[in-house]
């Protein structure tokens, strides 16, 4: 089969892969229809995830057929249309129970520090992903869902991850009704994350970014006020000022580890890598919520120490919230806002790829060019 292959930093292609094969009996074979790439799939791009091996296979947004299925499997049956969570999980450790998918315990070897994740370095697993024409799904009858009728495809695959990451987001903000919710990124999760505020109860949603076309889909996507950061002189000052200098209530990084804003950081940090990432983003949050604050963080992080404020987190009596989204646990509301038409997470698509063409939608993904905010590939001509 066709699957896009890691050969080190910055170089991605495609490469004939044996076609995965069922490992044990609760394994799904999907064929993958439409997969996206991710802002984190970026992370690894670059180098920055530790234990990235040259001939893995990324992808954790997908949707697809399933193909072939292991003898215990009972919720899906070949020719099924499925999406399936980038959290690969057992749905009955400790975890799983309490619907923290994204911490379940039996689906790494590195289980103290993460739980499973697709085509995600073997630090989360060291499973294939879906970027590819066929991906092995374990635990096949705890993630996979079929897709329901009325959703449409591109719907679905922004479901399996960036969609929901964006909702959680706003979840773990514990916004109130009317409170100022600043967003730190304009990429797929923090445009869903704005978006999601507003269904929370957010009286003001500001998001911030230097990239004004993603702005732009800020304002009409998510209708958001928004700053561009290069624009202001300070802009935790800027945003005191809009605040009665009280500050937000709540302050959401959708950046993570490869923020921009400090020239010395990005040097230090993500080129000559003495941190798990620069935490610009997440400072700027920590300053600018107001004290009793929440932060609440969905960018990652790399597993090395990062240089966080933390000091003024104390002082501050803030809440600081983090996770890798347990996707599954919001479908339920989630499929009910597409369904009624209040969320159309597939308005944010921007670019289509072909499979073989993935490298070169790797590069426009990473270097931000032609105003691309998310681009979906696809196994055969669309
Ligand atoms: N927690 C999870 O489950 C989960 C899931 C998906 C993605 N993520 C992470 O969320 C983050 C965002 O993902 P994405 O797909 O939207 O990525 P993305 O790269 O498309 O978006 C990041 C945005 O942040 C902007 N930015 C850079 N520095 C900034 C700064 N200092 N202040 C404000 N904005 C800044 C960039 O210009 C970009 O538009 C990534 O770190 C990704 O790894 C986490
Ligand atoms: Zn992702
Ligand atoms: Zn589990």
């Amino acid at each position: 089969m066709q699957a896009m292959v890691y050969r080190g930093p910055c170089r991605v292609r495609v490469e004939n892969k044996e076609k995965p094969a069922i490992e044990h009996p609760n394994d799904a074979i999907v064929r993958v229809t439409c997969a996206a790439i991710c802002g984190s799939d970026l992370h690894l791009y670059h180098g920055l995830m530790p234990d990235t091996r040259v001939g893995m296979t990324f992808g954790h947004e997908f949707v697809g057929v399933v193909d072939e299925v292991g003898p215990s499997v009972q919720n899906v049956r070949p020719g099924d249309r499925v999406m399936v969570p980038f959290n690969i999980c057992c749905g009955s450790c400790y975890f799983c129970a309490r619907e923290l998918y994204s911490c379940c315990h039996n689906v790494n070897p590195n289980a103290s520090a993460v739980g499973g994740i697709y085509g995600y370095s073997h630090t989360c697993g060291g499973y294939d992903g879906g970027q590819a024409e066929y991906v092995r799904v374990p635990f096949a009858d705890v993630g996979p869902t079929a897709i329901p009728d009325w959703m449409e495809e591109e719907d679905a695959v922004l479901l399996t991850d960036a969609c929901p990451t964006g909702y959680q987001g706003a979840e773990m903000g514990s916004i109130k009704e009317g409170d100022v919710v600043v967003v730190f990124g304009a990429g797929p999760v923090g445009l869903f994350a704005a978006k999601s505020s507003w269904l929370m109860g957010a009286g003001r949603v500001i998001v911030i970014d230097h990239l004004d076309y993603r702005l732009e889909k800020a304002r009409e996507f998510a209708h958001a006020e928004t700053i561009n950061f290069t624009q202001v002189d300070d802009i935790v000052l800027h945003l005191k000022k809009l605040t009665d200098y009280l500050g937000a209530d709540v302050c959401i990084d959708a950046v993570g580890a490869e923020a921009d804003g400090s020239f010395w950081q990005v040097v230090s940090n993500n080129k000559l890598k003495l941190q798990g990432g620069s935490p610009v983003a997440l400072n700027w949050a920590i300053d600018s919520v107001r004290k009793a604050g929440t932060v609440s963080v969905v960018g990652a992080y790399g597993p090395l120490f990062s240089a966080v404020k933390f000091g003024d987190v104390m002082n501050k009596g803030l809440t600081i919230r983090s996770a890798q989204c347990s996707v599954k646990r919001h479908w339920p509301r989630l499929f009910q806002h597409v369904k009624n038409g209040v969320l159309k997470p597939s308005a944010i698509v921007t670019h289509r790829v072909p499979l073989n063409e993935i490298a070169e939608g790797y590069h426009i993904m990473a270097s931000k060019l032609d105003e691309c905010v998310k681009s979906l590939v696809y196994t055969s001509p669309h």
